[in-house]
């Protein structure tokens, strides 16, 4: 059997590590197999990369350079983890992924349709089967971030890169709508659980 493929995206603090497990809940106690992993990382040669792009002293990375080395990290993600747990037919939950670049690179930094041709190169064509994508308006999600810890690279940007990224993904939920559920991330955790819970309960009944 084939597993399910399923990645969460969004700007800073919109509860994704608290959905995160709580999709994972939802499907052990429904007897999968489930491998929880996130980008940029998910393997070794990952997480070196990881490093690099959250380094808040590689000031001077160049945005072309940038895409690229989240690229490599998921076509190593992709080829080494990904791939091969769907295969085995288990539920790999990803914190993260092609969307997000087309997000922060393409929309953030400007660099628009390259970034999607080079990752359909970096992940064969996979797509995940389910997006959740958790929505927070930047100020509200830069607020709630403060009180977690420290911003990385990213985060240290100005508000209107924040903006520009906030607008790839809404663009993208409107462009994939079977794909991409947008979940208002203004709601409570529980209300995020249940709207998430119901649609992994439609897309379990569909894969039957
Ligand atoms: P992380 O600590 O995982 O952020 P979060 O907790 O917000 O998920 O750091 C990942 C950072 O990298 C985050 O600011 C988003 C950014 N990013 C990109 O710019 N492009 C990408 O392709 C990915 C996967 C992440």
């Amino acid at each position: 059997m084939k597993g399910l493929f399923i990645t969460l995206e969004g700007g800073d603090g919109a509860g994704k590590s608290t959905q995160i497990r709580n999709i994972e809940s939802f499907f052990t106690e429904r007897g999968f197999v489930v491998v929880h992993t996130r980008e940029p990382g998910g393997t070794p040669i990952g997480e070196k990369l990881r490093e690099i792009l959250l380094d808040k002293n590689n000031k001077e990375m160049d945005p072309v350079a940038e895409m690229l080395i989240y690229a490599a990290s998921r076509a190593q993600h992709v080829a080494e983890v990904i791939r091969p747990a769907i295969e085995e037919g288990k539920v790999v939950i990803c914190d993260r992924f092609t969307d997000s670049s087309i997000a922060y690179q393409g929309y953030g930094r400007g660099l628009g349709d390259m970034v999607s041709e080079v990752n359909a190169r970096a992940t064969g064509g996979l797509e995940p089967d389910i997006t959740f994508w958790l929505d927070i308006d930047p100020e509200t999600g830069k607020e709630r971030a403060k009180q977690v810890g420290e911003p990385d690279r990213l985060e240290l940007e100005k508000m209107d890169f924040h903006y520009r990224f906030y607008e790839g993904y809404k663009a993208m939920a409107m462009e994939h709508p079977g794909r991409i559920k947008r979940i208002d991330a203004s709601m409570t955790p529980d209300e995020m659980k249940d709207a998430i819970y119901a649609h992994l309960e439609r897309l379990c009944a569909k894969d039957q």
